[in-house]
């Protein structure tokens, strides 16, 4: 074996990337620990702990070769020579920066760990979304110790979206890798651009200094997040108009500076990085004193918070202004299609504002349920959760759409408007599904930023 590396955190973000760098990298062993013990068992077994597609093979073809799991923290910690933290950084709830600012406890837990438990020199990975200047706080702890030991830290921000992990990491846009400018700096950052080399093309791994490396993690996601607030911003006005969003992102999109991508209306725009990132970096800003970059920012998650509302608010008028009593059939709870994660989802938000309206909720999901069960285990009301769609719509007025799976579009849409209450009523909030011929069934139809097809108004 070449080196050891060692993950700390066996999340959505360790997991993935270690089984593709194990996959690609036959001579390092890969280690991936966690102190939850059912985390590192299912990793172990037939059940992996996330769904993301393709996960199954790569684990099963290296899963011990050169890549294990284990519990053991402190032993992966003495026996490797690269450690990766990816342990989470959730947005801080308490004290200075609540609400706003990353929560680094997790993160300097695992700094001091890896002090308290090396015995040698160690090169020390950020692979959690960290505020900028997070290194320079780690490397002075890292370097407090009283062994004469040396750490060099080094960014390497990661940028796999969901559902689609595997094949952002087999084939990323760019690796990005940033180390401090000192010698021993870039002899680390060489160490790290040996792992990737053995299957990204040397042209698409960038180097920088650690602390770019940081922000355009966070600017990349604040990015993206942004297109998607302004095409629903847009979204609104088009309803109030006969405009229709999906012509307008198209006819955007085709411009090749802006280009086609992030710009399909949604109920918004939900998981685990865009909302805290934003709100970290709005922190960032006024922090260092600039509160006009900082609210520029923020109204990205105002917009976002908006349009979930104001989802919900169309159910309820259309619905002749009262969802009390009412049966609706949420499809879809995950935050994006082909996942089952559930964190920060628009599904949350919108389901408690349903619930509020006193509205009676058959869920359904094809991988989410559990998250969503958990989601929303303090939230009274009357919910129930329904591994099948058909059941989920039987004797509902209202279907509402709020992930993009595919299958949706696939449904019995005959069978499923003949067991549902008349009036009834499809509000698609990802505008997937065939909205004319769904009115030609029966159905009214609510799309996003599209003109309604519906029997009831003109
Ligand atoms: C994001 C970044 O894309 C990724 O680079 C980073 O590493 C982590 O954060 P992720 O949150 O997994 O990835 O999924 P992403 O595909 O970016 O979708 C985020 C949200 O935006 C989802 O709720 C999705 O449904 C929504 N979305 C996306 C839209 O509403 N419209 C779009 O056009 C695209
Ligand atoms: P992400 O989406 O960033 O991967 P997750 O919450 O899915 O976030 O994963 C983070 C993982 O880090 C969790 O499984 C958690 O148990 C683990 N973790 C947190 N703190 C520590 C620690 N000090 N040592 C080992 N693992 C940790």
């Amino acid at each position: 074996m070449n080196k050891t590396i060692l993950c700390i955190g066996a999340g959505y973000v360790g997991g993935p990337t270690m089984a593709v760098i194990a996959d690609n990298c036959p001579d390092y062993k890969v280690i991936v620990v966690d102190i939850n013990a059912d985390r590192i068992a299912a990793w172990q077994s037939d059940k992996l702990p996330i769904y993301e597609p393709g996960l199954d093979e790569v684990v099963k073809r290296a899963r011990g070769r050169n890549l294990f799991f284990s519990t053991d923290v402190f032993g992966g910690i003495k026996e490797a020579d690269i450690i990766f933290v990816s342990v989470h950084t959730p947005t801080k709830t308490f004290g200075a920066g609540a609400g706003k600012a990353a929560n680094l406890q997790y993160w300097e837990k695992t700094a001091r760990d890896i002090v308290e438990h090396a015995d040698r020199d160690k090169i020390v990975i950020e692979k959690s979304t960290l505020p900028v200047r997070t290194a320079e706080a780690m490397h002075r702890i890292l370097q407090s110790n009283d062994k004469g030991l040396n750490f060099e830290v080094i960014s390497n921000p990661e940028f796999m979206a969901e559902g689609t992990a595997v094949d952002d990491l087999q084939n990323p846009d760019r690796v990005l890798i940033g180390a401090m400018e000192t010698s021993s700096g870039q002899k680390a950052l060489q160490a790290i651009v040996d792992i990737y080399k053995n299957w990204v093309p040397e042209e698409k791994i960038k180097t920088t200094n650690v602390w770019s490396s940081e922000l355009s993690k966070l600017v990349s996601n604040a990015m993206l997040a942004q297109r998607i607030s302004s095409v629903n911003s847009i979204s609104a006005l088009c309803e109030k108009t006969d405009a229709n969003i999906v012509e307008v992102s198209g006819a955007m999109g085709l411009d090749s500076r802006i280009g086609p991508k992030f710009l399909n209306a949604s109920v918004g725009f939900g998981g685990s990085c865009f909302k805290k990132d934003i709100l970290n970096l709005v922190y960032l800003c006024e922090f260092y004193g600039l509160p006009e970059v900082a609210s520029y920012w923020e109204q990205v998650v105002l917009m976002n918070e908006y349009q979930e509302r104001r989802f919900v608010q169309k159910i309820v008028d259309r619905m002749f202004n009262t969802v009390a009593g009412k049966k609706i059939a949420l499809f879809g709870f995950a935050f994006k299609a082909n996942t089952g994660d559930t964190r920060e989802s628009p599904a949350i938000y919108i389901s408690k504002l349903l619930l509020e309206e006193q509205g009676q909720l058959a869920i359904h999901d094809p991988e989410a349920l559990d998250n969503a069960a958990i989601d929303l285990k303090d939230v009274e009301g009357d919910y129930t959760f329904e591994e099948d769609p058909y059941e989920a719509a039987k004797g509902a007025h209202a279907i509402a759409i709020l992930t993009e799976w595919k299958h949706f579009c696939d449904l019995d849409f005959e069978r499923l408007y003949h067991s549902m209450q008349k009036p009834a009523f499809i509000f698609d909030g990802r505008n997937i599904l065939d909205h004319k011929r769904l009115h030609k069934i029966g159905f009214n139809v609510y799309p996003l930023g599209q003109k309604a097809l519906s029997h009831l108004e003109k």
